[in-house]
């Protein structure tokens, strides 16, 4: 399936966090296009912290399944593709290149690790909800997950580096016969407000 053909309702109302995993193989080539579209994200700045580790092998999965909660282990083994989404704290680095027109941008972040932090988590936060919504729209189905042991997979996986472990998501095909029910979501009067 093609970006063309996603709906509201393969993004949103039929989108589903799935556990379960159909045999199914996900291409590097498809990897490529889920970057293509997730790569449009807003971040503040144009910072773009977000980093990914793929993780397709065998031996690779095993080091990411040795680090998840007990009740995760099944399903990223089964899963064809489990994706790390890292943010990177280094990202002022970037910003000469990515947000030119502000001649101080980088600077702005200098001796603020705290501004550093919090900017690096909501942008790769909005950046991977991104990439939710574009598997989605490649036809693909996700289970996000952040029961695992962060310090264990920073190690292993960003290790020598400044990336630092944000969530982590199960891509593939999902058996969609085995999705829990729907939990509710809350209505518009009980999370908004209009001022
Ligand atoms: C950041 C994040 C972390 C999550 N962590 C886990 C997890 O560790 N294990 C799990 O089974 N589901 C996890 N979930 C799935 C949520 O429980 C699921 O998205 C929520 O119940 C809504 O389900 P729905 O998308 O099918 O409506 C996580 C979801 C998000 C967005």
């Amino acid at each position: 399936m093609t970006a063309t053909h996603a709906s509201a309702e393969s993004l949103f109302t039929a989108g589903r966090s799935h556990s379960s995993w159909l045999p199914k193989p996900v291409s590097e080539a498809q990897l490529r296009a889920l970057y293509e579209l997730a790569q449009w994200a807003p971040t503040s700045m144009n910072c773009q912290p977000m980093r990914l580790r793929w993780v397709v092998t065998a031996p690779s999965k095993q080091r990411l399944i040795d680090c998840l909660y007990e009740g995760n282990k099944a399903k990223s083994e089964h899963a064809p593709v489990v994706v790390i989404v890292g943010q990177d704290l280094d990202f002022p680095a970037t910003l000469p290149r990515l947000f030119p027109h502000k001649t101080d941008a980088q600077a702005y972040y200098s001796g603020k690790p705290d501004l550093v932090a919090s900017t690096a988590l909501r942008n790769s936060s909005l950046q991977g909800a991104y990439l939710i919504m574009a598997a989605r729209a490649l036809g693909l189905d996700c289970g996000p997950m952040s029961g695992f042991d962060m310090q264990a997979v920073d190690a292993a996986f960003w290790s020598g580096t400044t990336v630092r472990t944000n969530f982590l998501c199960n891509i593939g095909y999902a058996d969609h016969a085995q999705v829990k029910p729907r939990g509710p979501r809350l209505p518009f009067d009980e999370a908004c407000t209009i001022v």
